[in-house]
């Protein structure tokens, strides 16, 4: 058996290896381009923030910051948290900035990782990354069916199928506190019935109660009565808006009543972006679903943190979870493209040589693979082989002299001698044939 190394990695975050990085990029790559045609613009903030601001702007009776944030004492003494989530970063940087001044709607996106001290399970890691949109600056219940359109485009520009968005409202401060206090009284009496969290819950915010995975506490809600039927008439004619406007743009999804997010903000609409897969044994089909996307309405946030009164909008996205979908749906992504020439040398001076010849072809845009740390001939040639090299170009004592080199045709074994400073022009040549 293998020495166990010295150093692993920490529990819950993972290494991205060189063939991961593929997935990072085509995922990234069709979220910025789709971003960029919705008008956002690019935002990054601090991985470190104020722990205040996450305890103020995620809430204190959250699982994220009772349990799951990463905070560190600097050498000055002030509390810093490695970000659990953008949107409180976000919003003080719109706040900071006096983004109340620009044309509002504020559209912003940002990529980065983002880390949560979780229990580390399959799709749930402790640093893992989003991609996040925030609408800052309006209050119409269009951006709130934008927003959801454009993750469901990224998946399905993704190639992803079995995406189940489902909605709901959560109301706000005119209509949750009497529909809290139902729930309070609902779930009171069946305390007994409850996970131990869930009766921490109950003190606190008894709508976290709903986001319990527990199958004793989901008994229970499933009878709880459903905030959709206490919504002011604010919330209702908001929610009916942003329903209207997803069954305009035909984008499928399912009311689900007992919906909430586990983050204190949020007000109104409310969603989630599953991705459902279906396994089949002999006797039993079992199915499992996984959360891609979440986020909601926040009209509350931006005066909370102590800017002005603006609503806004918006999501994330997890991208080791669509990744993982994506894998299994066996979504190909193209792999790194190899180098077309490959240019092998002998000797020092040729090495000399060949550092400079490749200087050139990265000027003329042409991709060439090197093994300048080799001195064997024959263990280059191997490697222009595995690459899949059209032409290798080989520069040995001689030809340095002589201030030639000869290009080899990999698939008809044909050599030719051209000069030196024409090798470059002449590889261009034999690649647009
Ligand atoms: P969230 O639902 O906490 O929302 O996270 C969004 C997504 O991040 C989840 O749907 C999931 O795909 C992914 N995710 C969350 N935790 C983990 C984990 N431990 N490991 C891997 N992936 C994970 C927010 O973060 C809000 N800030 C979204 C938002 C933006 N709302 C308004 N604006």
């Amino acid at each position: 058996m293998s020495k166990k190394p010295k150093f692993q990695l920490p529990t819950g975050m993972h290494d991205i290896l060189p063939e991961e990085q593929k997935y990072f990029q085509k995922i990234y790559d069709v979220c910025e381009t789709i971003a960029n045609f919705y008008g956002f613009k690019k935002i990054d903030t601090p991985i470190l923030e104020d722990t205040a601001l996450y305890e103020k702007g995620t809430g204190l009776t959250t699982d994220v910051v009772q349990k799951q944030m990463f905070t560190l004492r600097t050498k000055g003494g002030d509390y810093l948290t490695l970000r659990p989530e953008f949107t409180p970063g976000v919003i003080r940087s719109y706040i900071e900035h006096g983004m109340q001044t620009w044309s509002q709607p504020v559209k912003l996106y940002s990529i980065g990782p983002v880390f949560r001290y979780e229990h580390p399970q399959a799709g749930r890691y402790r640093q893992f990354h989003q991609f996040n949109l925030e609408v800052i600056g309006e209050s119409n219940a269009v951006i709130d069916a934008e927003v959801i359109q454009i993750f469901y485009n990224i998946l399905q520009e993704l190639k992803l199928k079995n995406l189940v968005v489902e909605i709901n409202s959560i109301g706000d401060n005119q209509c949750r506190p009497y529909y809290k206090k139902l729930l309070m009284n609902y779930f009171k009496s069946r305390e007994g019935a409850l996970c131990a969290d869930c009766r921490r819950r109950l003190k606190e915010n008894p709508l976290r109660i709903l986001d319990c995975k527990e199958e004793k506490c989901q008994r229970e809600i499933r009878q709880a009565p459903q905030i959709i039927d206490h919504l002011c008439e604010e919330c209702h004619h908001h929610f009916r808006g942003v329903l209207e406007f997803l069954d305009e743009i035909e984008l499928p999804y399912r009311l689900n009543p007992y919906l909430v997010r586990g983050l204190d903000y949020y007000t109104k609409t409310a969603f989630e972006i599953f991705f459902e897969t279906s396994q089949k044994t002999e006797n039993k089909e079992t199915f499992s679903r996984d959360a891609l996307v979440g986020g909601g309405r926040y009209d509350g946030l931006i005066k909370l943190l102590g800017g002005e009164d603006t609503k806004a909008v918006g999501g994330a996205m997890g991208i080791e979870r669509v990744i993982a979908a994506m894998k299994t749906k066996e979504v190909k992504v193209q792999k790194a493209v190899n180098p077309p020439v490959f240019l092998a040398q002998l000797g020092t001076m040729a090495k000399r040589k060949s550092l400079k010849l490749l200087e050139e072809f990265r000027r003329a845009r042409i991709q060439v693979g090197e093994s300048f740390g080799r001195d064997s001939l024959k263990a280059q040639l191997k490697m222009a082989d595995r690459i899949g090299a059209k032409y290798t170009l080989l520069l040995g004592q001689k030809e340095s002299l002589e201030g030639t080199i000869i290009i080899r045709d990999m698939i008809t074994g044909k050599q030719d001698i051209v000069k030196l400073e024409k090798a470059v022009r002449e590889i261009e040549k034999r690649l647009k044939r």
